[in-house]
């Protein structure tokens, strides 16, 4: 049985919803980049979270019979996780900003660049050339936990080239949205600038969780993982 969404049965019985983090603060912290840019950022991260929630009451609404359910099933299953990377994504990108010059060369983290790129500067030329990938989507440091090593990644759109299980500990929005109001096609200066205000406390917190609880607030104790609760699902 189908319901319009206003009248959605997830929600109708209080099933979980995605709700926005507030990155209302993070303006002031990173003046280089315009606030009105932040606030058009965060209007379109809003949408990707409700965009998450509605293929989600469409999911739990939708009867697994007949082959154009399954079509229609299928179709939102693949649209998924590109909704869901990018709003994780955005989440990750805003919460590892706002430390400018923090980079200390100290901690795990920094031990970890030294050893796989041989300094933090030579690792910052190797993502801003990561970066400069053509293309929209994202550049992520991540961390392999099997094998210790390091690697700068170019993710596109929000899914394609995502690294599985590998922790991601920096992210840059390469999307045109995330700079190009401010710095036109100027990429690498915004991507210089990005660099230069991610928190490495955020990002060292990142490498000593568990993988797969990476966001702040996040309570590995808590069935809905934390600040936020994770949708509740019939169908996934
Ligand atoms: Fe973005």
């Amino acid at each position: 049985m189908k319901f319009p969404i206003f009248l959605s049965l997830s929600l109708l019985l209080g099933a979980a919803q995605f709700k926005p983090m507030d990155f209302s603060a993070l303006p002031a912290k990173v003046p280089e980049i315009d606030k009105k840019l932040f606030e058009m950022h965060f209007t379109l991260y809003r949408g990707y979270v409700a965009q998450v929630n509605f293929l989600q009451s469409m999911l739990d609404d939708l009867s697994l019979e007949g082959a154009k359910n399954q079509f229609i099933f299928a179709s939102i299953k693949r649209q998924y996780g590109f909704e869901y990377d990018g709003m994780r994504l955005h989440e990750l990108y805003f919460e590892n900003l706002g430390g400018k010059n923090s980079y200390l060369g100290i901690g795990v983290v920094a031990k970890r660049i030294a050893q796989n790129f041989g300094s933090y500067d030579t690792w910052k030329q190797h993502m801003i050339q990561t970066a400069m990938t053509r293309g929209t989507g994202w550049a992520i440091l991540y961390f392999n936990r099997m094998t210790g090593a390091m690697t700068n990644a170019f993710i596109e759109g929000h899914d394609i080239g995502l690294l599985a299980s590998e922790c991601a500990l920096v992210i840059i929005d390469l999307w045109e949205h995330a700079y190009i109001t401010q710095f036109g096609l100027d990429r690498k200066k915004y991507v210089e600038i990005v660099i230069d205000n991610i928190d490495w406390k955020v990002v060292e917190t990142r490498f000593n969780r568990p993988c797969g609880l990476q966001s702040a607030g996040m309570d590995p104790a808590s069935p809905k993982g934390g600040t936020f609760g994770g949708p509740g699902s019939n169908n996934l």
